[in-house]
């Protein structure tokens, strides 16, 4: 393949003549984009592929948007080079075929990109490449492009349908997030909760591919915290499993009234619409399509219960009640539960002398014996829980917030 590569790159002169893509040159001549023109360029593989394209639509990141890259979570992977990783960005900044704004509307648009191989540090769980989302708002001089890409992190398009023959570019100002993994998407958001949740039932959403993911938020989790302890590892991962949705990766412009979807567990769920909200069961989905490395998902407020399957929402009111037996009331709530499950990706604590006899399990999860799954987050790794990042925390609200 390298070799492959470098023959392209070595050959691209006689290559864009023979191509009507001219992007090289638009790429050239854009001042704005000397810096992603500069990194592109040594991507060759990318950029030798880009050049033999016969349609594709680039999103190309300006200059400013290069700049605040050290502000952002993308600042490891440009301070330590990490190819594999930047190789894979690049990939996510091409939509397959030519998208120009007169198509899209103000619903969100999920277009396909080049980012289709898990060869780098992103898994891509996805079938047909990895997905942007794209949505035009009408605005009092120009309509608005907003991009949103991994982790709900948005970019405006700040110069757009820039034609190149056969290729669309356009400028956008911030660099988009890739969908990452579980972990990394879920200790972005309010999913700590979650996050631990699957992993003690054994099996987190990437698992799986083209999964949906109803993800109920902490408060959700707080509600049913003391009921844990008296449920045994079958019921804790049937629960669990109850909340993926395998093999159908449904956004928000998916889901249809009364459609009944196959989980994991075995039994199903039920999309319903009921003044202008969407409830999985009798849970209301609060935050829609944050995308991640094997699909969407969409926040949920409360725990869904493989029991409970035929339950309806009440639409006179904001919160619907819990559906696992045993819950609690709002002035009972207690700290959340699951956290100390999630395992420690970065700035692990490092055991000091006085600790290396003690068995290496004590620092994870296993301080549960005695209380059952109702762990606090006193285990958690240090900054795992709420790490927004830059560009990335809650910043999807705005629009996400409502479908
Ligand atoms: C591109 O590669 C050159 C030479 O290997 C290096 O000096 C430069 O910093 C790289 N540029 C970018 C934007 O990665
Ligand atoms: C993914 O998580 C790792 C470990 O917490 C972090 O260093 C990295 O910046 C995250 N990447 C993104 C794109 O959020
Ligand atoms: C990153 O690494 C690649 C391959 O080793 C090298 O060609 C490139 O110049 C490096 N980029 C920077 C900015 O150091
Ligand atoms: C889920 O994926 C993780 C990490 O890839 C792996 O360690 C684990 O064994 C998988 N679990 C199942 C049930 O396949
Ligand atoms: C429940 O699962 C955990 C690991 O996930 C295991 O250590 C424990 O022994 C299991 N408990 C029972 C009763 O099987
Ligand atoms: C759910 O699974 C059953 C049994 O495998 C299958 O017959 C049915 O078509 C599936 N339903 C959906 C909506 O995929
Ligand atoms: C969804 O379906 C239910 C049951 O058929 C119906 O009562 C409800 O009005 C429908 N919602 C909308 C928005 O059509
Ligand atoms: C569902 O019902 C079974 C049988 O009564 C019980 O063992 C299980 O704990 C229940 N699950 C939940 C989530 O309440």
């Amino acid at each position: 393949m390298g070799l492959i590569a470098r023959y392209l790159f070595s050959t691209l002169s006689i290559v864009t003549s023979l191509v009507s893509c001219d992007f090289a040159s638009t790429l050239r001549d854009t001042e704005s984009l000397s810096q992603f023109a500069q990194l592109l360029g040594n991507y060759t593989d990318v950029y030798g592929a880009l050049s033999w394209s016969q349609s594709f639509t680039l999103l190309a990141p300006s200059n400013d948007a290069m700049e605040k890259i050290p502000y952002t979570s993308l600042n490891r992977y440009f301070s330590n080079n990490e190819t594999a990783f930047i190789r894979q960005l690049l990939q996510y900044h091409v939509l397959q075929g030519m998208i120009r704004s007169e198509m899209l509307n103000g619903d969100l648009g999920f277009y396909p990109t080049w980012l289709r191989e898990s060869d780098g540090e992103i898994p891509v769980g996805v079938t047909g490449g990895q997905r942007v989302a794209l949505v035009r708002q009408p605005g009092d001089l120009e309509d608005v492009v907003t991009v949103v890409s991994g982790g709900g992190a948005r970019s405006t398009v700040t110069d757009a349908n820039i034609d190149a023959e056969n290729c669309i570019i356009h400028i956008v100002d911030s660099v988009l997030i890739p969908p990452m993994g579980w972990y990394n998407t879920s200790s972005a958001y309010d999913l700590d909760a979650a996050s631990g949740f699957f992993t003690a039932a054994g099996s987190t959403p990437d698992n799986f591919t083209d999964v949906t993911v109803f993800a109920p938020k902490n408060s959700a989790f707080q509600r049913i915290n003391s009921v844990w302890s008296d449920m045994g590892n079958a019921t804790l991962r049937e629960t669990a499993g109850y909340h993926v949705v395998p093999n159908n990766l449904l956004y928000s412009s998916d889901l249809v009234n009364g459609t009944r979807l196959n989980t994991t567990s075995g039994e199903e769920v039920t999309i319903w619409f009921f003044g202008g909200q969407t409830y999985v069961n009798s849970a209301k989905i609060v935050q829609a399509d944050l995308l991640f490395s094997n699909g969407a998902i969409h926040v949920i407020d409360n725990v869904l219960s493989p029991n409970a399957t035929s339950v309806l929402p009440d639409p006179q009111i904001a919160t619907q009640a819990p559906v696992i037996a045993g819950s609690l009331v709002s002035s009972e709530i207690r700290d959340i539960p699951f956290t100390s499950y999630i395992p420690c990706l970065s700035d692990c604590p490092v055991p000091s002398s006085t600790e290396t006899f003690m068995p290496t399990t004590t620092r994870s999860t296993r301080t549960t014996s005695a209380t059952g799954f109702a762990a606090t987050s006193s285990g958690a790794c240090p900054g795992q829980t709420y790490a927004p990042v830059g560009l990335i925390g809650g910043v999807a609200m705005g629009i996400l917030g409502v479908i």
